[in-house]
């Protein structure tokens, strides 16, 4: 790796964990500050893949961090989350495909959009597959996953459309924990 490499892994790790450890709820905020002193070429590289710190979110909590211009949910899920998503037959679904960036040909039980075999990780791209508003969480909705205002959309707790307009599960993007407590993403 050249001096340059190392210097740029190293300065993005910085921005996301410093982020991290301001509070774990509105990262996306705390980081453009920093992000926008950089050139634009740096700027698209710095954001084409980001590490989360996610020691601090706690069962039943999720962190909002923007990524590529798009919010990126990352839930924490309680039992009675991951219970009830694993619950849900294929044929509930009003879209079957796991909607998974990592591999699109999985069909959408909880297991394969969950980050790991627990389920306990839950990485959503936030953006309702309606008209692109984003969706509120904790528990919002029918389904006790979330809901997006704008036009009735009902999302499960592992994030799958359940009721209203929106043609597809909310997207799982690219996504990998890197270490105990660090999810890649991209
Ligand atoms: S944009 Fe979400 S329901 Fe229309």
């Amino acid at each position: 790796m050249s001096h340059a490499e190392d210097h740029e892994g190293t300065r993005r790790d910085f921005l996301y964990y410093a982020t991290a450890g301001a509070g774990a709820v509105t990262a996306g905020a705390a980081v453009w500050p920093l992000v926008n002193q950089m050139n634009p070429s740096a700027d698209v590289q710095a954001l084409s893949s980001i590490r989360v710190d996610v020691a601090g979110i706690d069962p039943g909590t999720q962190l909002t961090v923007k990524w590529l211009g798009k919010p990126v949910f990352i839930r924490r899920r309680t039992e009675a989350e991951i219970e009830t998503a694993r619950q849900v037959e294929l044929s509930q679904l009003i879209d079957t495909n796991a909607q998974n960036r990592n591999d699109m040909s999985l069909p959408a039980t909880d297991q394969n959009r969950s980050l790991d075999e627990a389920g306990e990780w839950l990485v959503m791209i936030g953006v309702c597959t309606h008209l692109g508003c984003v969706p509120i969480g904790n528990g919002a909705g029918e389904f006790g996953g979330w809901f997006c205002p704008c036009h009735g959309s009902h999302y499960d707790t592992a994030g799958r459309i359940r009721k209203g307009p929106a043609p597809e599960n909310l997207w799982i993007p690219v996504a990998e924990f890197v270490d105990e407590t660090t999810i890649k993403l991209g």
